[in-house]
């Protein structure tokens, strides 16, 4: 019965929406946990590009289950928009399954969203303006939507006054905005009711007994370590839990069940948004990175910060998630550098500091102490073992796998499915 769980290291990006499809074929559920349309996973198949933002990176593997479970947030016209664009290009959706805990992102939320990083000004977290962090914050308060409040007409019109009495003070008196019509909201979500009923379940049964079948559940991260409310670089971070522990809040699945947590990190490190980015370069070797990379953001199109590798996060990263084994992802992007800059440990206030700072000051103030690799020139994106990459490629490898705190089992050399060199096998 394994619970297998892909999480991000970094910031994001990493590469999670290619390690779930890879695996796809092989599981038999796929399960977004947390986040929501925040998320941007891309994913090459046979040269087709798709960009998943809500639904599970599974949704394009035809033998699993795509689940979106609790602890997601769920807008529900983008929802359907992105069913029906996957429909159109002959993917099947009518699998997908949506937890009845699920909240939903009702449209005030978003608004909310727009409006509190423009009054937050400098001070802004540089969120993709989509919903998020307002609806966690609610279902916080006790206030929020959840799908299965769509089925009962009056508890959703008591709830959405609820949440509203507060919310249009603030935006009348705070934000100086129109007071949202509770009719208006009530009947826009009540328009998706006929096309949600059928995709309900109770899914943490589903996935409960799934396991004691002996099934496969992956279980796949919007976000990243370093974005988890609890353990990112708050308040720089999203508003969900996005590492392993969320795994289990966020499916009803328990910790017992988790067999293995894979970390998706990549070769270099990028960050969307505000908040500290210790190895963040501002010269030719960032742009390099990001139009090699191709490190424009999935969601919001926005060109990512790009910096070298950072092996006290991935290390941090290792522990807080309990990471098994790594994937490390886009090594391909460094082709062509004479030396591979690698930061192993910070300098903070002049003090060497080996691990993640204890407090969001000292990782601010954390300048990279780095360590030099030989580069190389070869065009590695044919490469699937090992062997076929040049001996400087693999000692790269070798020396992030010694200072990151697990084994690497898959490096990736390329977008596509087949880009990937397999060192041990993930499932
Ligand atoms: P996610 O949010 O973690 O799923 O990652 P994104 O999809 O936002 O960003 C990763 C990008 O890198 C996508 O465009 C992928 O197609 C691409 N990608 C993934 N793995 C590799 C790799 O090993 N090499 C290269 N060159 N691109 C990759
Ligand atoms: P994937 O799943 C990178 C960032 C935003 C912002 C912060 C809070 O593709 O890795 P939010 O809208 O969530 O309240 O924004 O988190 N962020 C991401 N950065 N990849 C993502 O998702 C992200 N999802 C949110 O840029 O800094
Ligand atoms: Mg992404």
């Amino acid at each position: 019965m394994p619970a297998v769980v892909i999480v991000g290291a970094q910031w994001g990006d990493e590469g999670k929406g290619k390690a779930t499809d890879v695996l796809g074929s092989r599981v038999d559920y796929v399960v977004k946990f947390n986040g929501g349309n925040n998320a941007g996973h891309t994913v090459v198949i046979d040269g087709e590009t798709y960009a998943l933002h809500l639904l599970p990176s599974g949704i394009l593997s035809p033998g699993c289950v795509p689940v979106i479970g609790n602890g997601v947030v769920v807008d529900l016209s983008v929802l359907f928009q992105e069913i029906d664009d996957l429909d159109k290009r002959g993917i099947d959706t009518s699998r997908l399954v949506l937890s009845a805990n699920a909240h939903i992102i009702p449209d005030y939320n978003r608004t909310m969203d727009k409006v509190t990083e423009r009054f937050l000004g400098s001070r802004k977290i540089g969120t993709t303006g989509r919903g998020i962090g307002p609806t966690y914050a609610d279902k916080m308060n006790r206030l929020g939507i959840r799908v299965q409040d769509l089925f009962d007409e009056k508890i959703l019109t008591q709830k959405v006054e609820g949440a509203l009495e507060l919310k249009n003070q603030i935006l009348t008196k705070v934000y100086n905005r129109r007071a949202v019509s509770i009719d208006e909201i009530v009947q826009d979500l009540l328009s998706h009711v006929d096309r949600v009923r059928p995709m309900v379940a109770d899914t943490g049964l589903l996935l409960h007994e799934a396991l004691g079948r002996g099934e496969t559940v992956l279980l796949e991260a919007g976000q990243a370590t370093l974005l988890d409310v609890d353990h990112g670089t708050y308040p720089f971070v999203t508003s969900s839990s996005a590492t392993s522990g969320g795994a289990c809040t966020g499916s009803g699945i328990a910790p017992t069940e988790i067999t293995r947590v894979i970390g998706i990190v990549k070769a270099y490190a990028t960050r969307v948004g505000e908040g500290p980015f210790p190895t963040e370069l501002f010269d030719d070797d960032g742009e390099r990175l990001r139009t090699n990379g191709g490190e424009f953001g999935t969601t919001t199109g926005r060109p990512r910060r790009c910096g070298w590798y950072d092996a006290p996060v991935a290390r941090y990263a290792a522990r807080v998630n309990g990471v098994t084994d790594f994937v490390l992802t886009k090594i391909d992007v460094l082709t062509g550098w004479d030396r591979i800059p690698v930061c192993v440990a910070y300098d903070v206030d002049g003090e060497r500091v080996d691990e993640m700072p204890m407090s969001q000051t000292g990782f601010h103030h954390a300048t990279p102490i780095y360590e030099y690799f030989d580069g190389w020139t070869e065009d590695i994106s044919g490469a699937r073992e090992l062997g076929d990459l040049p001996a400087t490629a693999q000692a790269y490898v070798a020396a992030l796998e010694g200072m990151s705190g697990a084994r690497i089992s898959a490096i990736g050399v390329g977008p596509g499915r087949d880009q990937t060199v397999q060192v041990h096998d993930l499932l």
